[in-house]
């Protein structure tokens, strides 16, 4: 297929991404595609990537794959994949286009309930995504959201080697910071802390020393305590996060469980507690 690279969409976990524009249209291709690109340097994890994403290509929740090719670019051999477009950008963009205030909790039990579906597909198949976060949760046709950037997931079970740690440390389980075991249960409290970040606005452990890694993986690991609910959430709302910040990962909810859960099985339009607003007439 001949392309042309358009705007700058942003930057996953390596590589970039780009707006790509086939040249002619095609049944096999749809009009505006998302090109991820990186250098050879990079080109083994867009394989695995592309490997896994094909695997999971029977989810609706999961980014459509269209495949992949190299190109010539100023001289430099230069790998790409082709991803569904994402009109909408992601749950990220989405918080901070609000100015950081929360999103109704109609929405954030909607989209909760997408992604929880998403993982409950890539466990069924025996990934682990390692780092679910609302960058990368995209937005597409109808505002349906779906997982993307599996550069850092793995087969489940697979050792890490040298307990080398993936995902983001904000995101990060007990049993991941002292034991390197980064299981389904690690996507499951990384998915408790994407929803009480789209509900508080702003990352949960907002409290820890700003900066400081080291303390807040300590925190994490060894404290008492778990990320922060929002208490302006429902109590449904609180009991489903309750469910995801178990510290034991074997008692931590799965998102096959969590999918019954009523925060995510009732979701109406009359959730919303908070972001009440009052229209003049
Ligand atoms: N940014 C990263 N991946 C994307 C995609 N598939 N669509 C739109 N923006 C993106």
């Amino acid at each position: 297929m001949e392309w042309v690279r358009g705007d700058l969409l942003g930057h996953g976990s390596f590589g970039t991404v780009n707006l790509g524009i086939p040249k002619s249209q095609s049944l096999q291709f749809p009009p505006l595609m998302a090109v991820k690109t990186c250098g050879s340097s990079h080109s083994a994890l867009l394989d695995h990537e592309k490997s896994i994403l094909q695997q999971l290509q029977d989810c609706p929740q999961i980014i459509e794959c269209f495949g992949g090719d190299f190109s010539f670019e100023n001289g430099e051999k230069l790998y790409n994949l082709f991803l569904e477009y994402a009109m909408g950008g992601s749950l990220a963009d989405k918080l901070k286009n609000s100015g950081h205030r929360s999103l109704p909790e109609s929405e954030v039990r909607r989209h909760t309930e997408s992604i929880l579906k998403g993982l409950q597909c890539i466990h069924e198949n025996g990934f682990v995504h390692c780092d679910l976060k609302l960058q990368n949760v995209l937005l597409c046709q109808n505002d349906v959201a779906k997982i993307a950037d599996f550069g850092l997931a793995k087969k489940s079970g697979e050792k890490i080697v040298g307990f080398e740690l993936r995902g983001t440390p904000m995101y990060m389980p007990p049993e991941t910071v002292v034991a390197g075991e980064q299981e389904a249960a690690a996507d499951v409290w990384a998915l408790g802390c994407l929803v009480a970040e789209m509900v508080a606005g702003t990352p949960p452990w907002r409290c820890s020393a700003e900066g400081n890694v080291c303390g807040l993986l300590l925190r994490i690991g060894f404290g008492e305590e778990v990320p922060e609910i929002p208490g302006k959430l429902s109590e449904e709302g609180k009991d489903f996060l309750g469910k995801c910040f178990v510290k034991d990962p074997r008692k931590r909810w799965t998102a096959e469980m969590l999918l019954n859960h009523p925060f995510v099985v009732d979701h109406g339009d009359d959730h919303d507690h908070y972001n009440t607003r009052v229209v003049a007439l």
